[in-house]
């Protein structure tokens, strides 16, 4: 019996210290090789990371969103239109060149804190990161190439095989593979290091009266949907900017009641992201919130934006340099020089 006993507390140790071994092993090769999911605290808090992103596939899909090789015409990057020193915008420009002598449809975006979305595109109509990558792409007013050219552009590329091979263990370039690297890219692109972030963590409380007073009228008057810390509650809503030529959502489905709807977009780093809204038809911040001051009474236009029945946010002028001030604070320096290396 004894030594029955004593057998089995021997295995119980030598299974508890190959376990430990084991376990050790996977964290150094944790430590090796996968990069942590960026968390800041202020944020909402993310599901668990399943995606296992490596450096390595981060670095890949940094290379391959800087090439202007996946074009059909071999100019056009991703980073052509969407540039690290901007929030991955392209300031100042209505509608980005794409390949060739055509323009995006719509105005570029800044590139942030993507893996807090829960759609894409100012219509929304992407549901997974990924798809935005196969559509710029295969855009026409985009890169106009296409996911079979694509790969077959890169298959035939040793340093591309090579790159492949030291991620997924072989060199196989396959659509899978593409959109994962590109993926593990674009997730790093989180935006947490704006003057805002360190009033909001308590790290330092050195806003001017202007900043401050901009921060309170911000969350009374336009938190209904640029809310909480990415400032969008994700929503698509009417905010009186959609044309005949765009209705946003009821471009998409045809419903009246989706018209005019638009995605809300997150306003960090908007000081960079010149021109605004889905067509960039205000070149300035100013012109933005004379919009919201002017709006006229109009079928489908968000009922948070009216104040005592009347069409319109009520801001007086002071109000709306106060408001500039406090956006100003959404800059992030340290995310736009992220890209740079
Ligand atoms: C010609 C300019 C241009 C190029 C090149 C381009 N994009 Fe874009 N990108 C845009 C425009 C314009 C939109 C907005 C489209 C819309 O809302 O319908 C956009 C939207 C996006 C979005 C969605 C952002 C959001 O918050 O909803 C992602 C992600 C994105 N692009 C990634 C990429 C990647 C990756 C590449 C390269 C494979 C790329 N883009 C190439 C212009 C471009
Ligand atoms: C009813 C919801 C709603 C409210 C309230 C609202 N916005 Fe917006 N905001 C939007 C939507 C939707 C867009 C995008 C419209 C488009 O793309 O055409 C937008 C766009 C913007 C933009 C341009 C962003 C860009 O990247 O182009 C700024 C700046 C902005 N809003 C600031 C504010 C400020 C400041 C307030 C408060 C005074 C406010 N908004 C109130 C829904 C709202």
């Amino acid at each position: 019996m004894a030594g029955q006993q004593k057998g089995k507390l021997i295995i119980l140790v030598l299974l508890l210290t190959s376990f430990g071994i084991l376990t050790v092993g996977f964290m150094f090769s944790a430590s090796d090789s996968k990069m942590a999911v960026n968390q800041p605290v202020n944020f909402p808090v993310l599901p668990p990371d399943t995606t296992m992103a490596t450096l390595k596939g981060i670095s890949l899909g940094r290379t391959l969103f800087k090439d202007p090789g996946l074009s059909a015409d071999r100019k056009v990057s991703c980073s052509s239109c969407h540039q690290n020193e901007n929030a991955y915008s392209d300031p100042g420009i209505t509608f980005s060149r794409g390949n060739g002598t055509v323009h995006a449809a719509r105005n570029t975006p800044a590139l942030m804190n993507l893996q807090w979305k829960k759609s894409y595109f100012a219509d929304g109509r992407a549901g997974h990161l990924s798809q935005t990558v196969v559509n710029a792409i295969q855009s026409p007013v985009e890169m106009a190439s296409s996911i079979s050219i694509v790969l077959a552009r890169l298959n035939q590329s040793a340093s591309y095989k090579k790159q492949f091979k030291k991620v997924f263990g072989t060199e196989d370039i396959t659509e899978e593979r593409l959109k994962r690297v590109f993926t593990e890219y674009l997730n790093t692109l989180v935006t947490s290091n704006s003057r805002y972030d360190t009033y909001s963590r308590k790290e330092n409380l050195s806003y001017s009266d202007d900043e401050h007073r901009g921060m309170l009228i911000f969350k009374e008057k336009c938190t209904p949907c640029h809310n909480g810390e990415l400032f969008t509650d994700e929503s698509l809503r009417n905010a009186g900017t959609g044309t005949a030529a765009d209705q946003g959502l009821g471009t998409l489905t045809g419903k009246p009641d989706d018209m005019g709807k638009f995605k809300v977009p997150s306003l960090r780093n908007i000081a960079l992201t010149t021109p605004y809204m889905h067509d960039g038809r205000f070149a300035t911040l100013q012109q933005v919130l004379d919009h919201y001051t002017g709006l006229k009474n109009e079928k489908g236009l968000d009922s948070t934006l009216y104040s005592n029945g009347t069409a319109g946010i009520a801001l007086s002028s002071t109000e709306k340099k106060q408001l500039i001030a406090f956006m100003n604070t959404l800059t992030d320096p340290i995310f736009l020089k992220q890209g740079n290396y």
